[in-house]
């Protein structure tokens, strides 16, 4: 009833739409016309509301958002008692009723009040019939149990959400007025009080809201939630998002490091590289336009830096390897970081230096942050700064006293493994230098529509391999326990992708062996993993593997 109280007082010009039909003796082609008007007005607002809400209803459904779920019921009641009182008016006009026939009409079908359809209205107080005025009470005892009803779980919110809330919880606080949803995962102390990668994803979807040309094959894609909420994860700088996009036909996952900063609650930004013959990258690049809708988990990921792991830090960046040290210097900036941040970037060309403007100006503002760029080629530009790669000599001179320091590192194969090594002769301590590859994913759908001859630097180090389902010729076998089902591996096939062979379903996201997803344990045999940041010591004593990750030249036995 909260609902048909508040269309019992939409408003038409300065009156309420049914009290102002009251007052109209009789149907004048100018109360026709106002009555027309207004009806149509609320079938389309309420239409519109109607749609909206199923979409958020969905929505919060999909994100176990139960509160969100109720709120999305609630204002759909109100879309429908628009709707309704548009066409009830709409149907009284055609079938000829007198405006006062119509208004009673209705309060006699919103009220539940049995009676003949002609009510009296000559007797009543102050103008009003007797049955107006109970309607009108009615209503208002229903406006206020609604207040009172919505009061009272608003207070049990609060009290879940107070329980709820660790301590030192998150690291940005939520927008002012709104309460950390209840699918936004904890955050899990580290030891020394920093919290872990998140251990619960979210998954939902969020919607394009602008999207931003970098340069000439990058991209920034803003995205929001769908109905302009808050952005209902948190996340830690450096952390990433996967995003999943129906391409002809199969499901393809890839992940994106959240370039935005934490501190900003209202949109995350993805900072998407095209590469040539990508299949996700060049689906974001060439098809995903404002408003569309996109399919998001997140967030995942140990390459963060939050400020509190260390007393300044260096951020050593190659290309696209950007996103997560902008996410980084963002966050830091936003609150006033107390120590030394140096940014020290390298690409191709200066035409592909991504958010160098920023870096600029944020340098200017924070005197701790100190940036540094080098381009490998800068023939024909108007370049002034240092050419070549970032090698120990550029690293000593932008940064002082670099043994001192702990580095976070993201780039190209490559350029990494050259850095690497450059610290390395810098004597810095391996274990003071993070990193982050964003290797391409080591199986599942792959473009086959364009030329399959790329240019050199195109070639990824490890190329995608067709997740087709063949069965390799090789004597090794795996035996999925749970499943009952048993196929062949080859030495270069993952656990992963010799389950895919034969129908074994394995829960993956990343493909890269840095989320976990894929964490199954093993029962017999051995297995190598190029990359498993994703497991911990423990878990890693205790047998399990990355799915994603694990090669083996030998017979296996695995729980899936
Ligand atoms: C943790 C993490 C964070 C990441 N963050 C970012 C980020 O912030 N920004 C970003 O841009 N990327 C990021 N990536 C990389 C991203 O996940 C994708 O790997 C990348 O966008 C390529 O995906 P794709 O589907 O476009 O290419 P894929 O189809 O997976 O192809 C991968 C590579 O193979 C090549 N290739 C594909 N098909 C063919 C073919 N038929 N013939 C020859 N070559 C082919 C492509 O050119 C490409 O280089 C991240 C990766 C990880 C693991
Ligand atoms: S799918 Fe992410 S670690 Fe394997």
């Amino acid at each position: 009833m909260g609902s048909s109280a508040g269309m019992c007082c939409g408003s038409m010009g300065a009156k309420p739409f049914y009290p102002s039909m009251m007052e109209w003796p009789a149907l004048t082609d100018e109360a026709r016309r106002a009555i027309r008007a207004e009806a149509l007005n609320r079938l389309g607002s309420g239409a519109k509301v109607l749609t909206t809400e199923q979409y958020r209803l969905r929505h919060a459904l999909m994100s176990n958002d139960f509160g969100m779920a109720q709120d999305a019921i609630k204002a759909a009641r109100e879309g429908l008692a628009l709707t309704d009182s548009g066409a009830s008016a709409l149907r009284g006009l055609d079938e000829g009723r007198p405006p006062r026939q119509i208004a009673l009409r209705w309060f006699k079908d919103q009220t539940g009040i049995e009676g003949s359809d002609q009510i009296s209205s000559d007797d009543g107080l102050a103008g009003l019939s007797w049955w107006h005025l109970i309607a009108m009470t009615l209503l208002i005892a229903a406006l206020v149990a609604a207040l009172l009803l919505r009061s009272a779980r608003l207070r049990r919110i609060t009290r879940l959400v107070e329980r709820l809330t660790p301590p030192s919880m998150p690291l940005v606080a939520a927008a002012p007025g709104s309460v950390i949803p209840p699918s936004a995962p904890a955050a899990t102390p580290l030891p020394g009080g920093v919290p872990t990668a998140v251990q619960r994803p979210w998954k939902g979807i969020l919607r394009i809201k602008a999207i931003f040309d970098e340069t000439p094959n990058v991209k920034t894609f803003r995205l929001m939630e769908a109905n302009q909420g808050s952005i209902p994860f948190t996340f830690l700088p450096g952390q990433y998002a996967t995003v999943t996009s129906e391409i002809e036909g199969q499901k393809v996952r890839r992940s994106y490091t959240i370039s935005s900063s934490p501190t900003q609650r209202d949109y995350v930004e993805l900072t998407i590289k095209r590469e040539q013959y990508g299949l996700e990258s060049r689906h974001l690049h060439d098809h995903a336009d404002i408003g569309d809708l996109l399919e998001v988990s997140a967030p995942a990921g140990r390459f963060f830096f939050t400020g509190k792991e260390a007393e300044g830090i260096v951020l050593i960046a190659g290309g696209v390897g950007i996103t997560p040290m902008m996410s980084v210097l963002r966050s830091l900036t936003d609150r006033s970081y107390e120590h030394d941040i140096y940014l020290l970037y390298g690409v191709n060309t200066p035409a592909d230096l991504i958010f160098k403007e920023e870096c600029d100006y944020l340098a200017r503002r924070h005197t701790r942050l100190h940036v540094a760029y080098i381009v490998s080629k800068a023939d024909g530009t108007d370049w002034a700064g240092p050419v070549g790669y970032m090698t120990a000599d550029f690293i000593t001179a932008s940064v002082p006293n670099i043994t001192r320091r702990r580095v976070h590192l993201c780039g190209p194969p490559p350029m990494m493994e050259a850095v690497k090594a450059a610290l390395g002769q810098l004597q810095l301590p391996p274990d003071q230098i993070k990193t982050e590859e964003f290797a391409p994913p080591t199986g599942g759908p792959v473009a086959d529509t364009e030329p399959t001859i790329p240019a050199a630097e195109d070639i990824p180090a490890s190329p995608p391999v067709q997740s087709a389902p063949t069965f390799p010729s090789a004597h090794a076998t795996v035996a999925f326990s749970k499943s009952g089902k048993t196929g062949s591996i080859t030495p270069d096939q993952s656990v992963l992708e010799a389950a895919e062979a034969i129908g074994v379903v394995i829960d993956y996201e990343c493909r890269a062996g840095t989320c976990g997803r894929c964490k199954i344990p093993m029962r017999q045999g051995q297995v190598t993993m190029e990359v498993e940041d994703a497991l911990a010591a423990d878990e890693k004593a205790g047998g399990i593997i990355l799915a994603c990750q694990a090669k083996s030249a030998g017979d296996l036995v695995v729980d899936a």
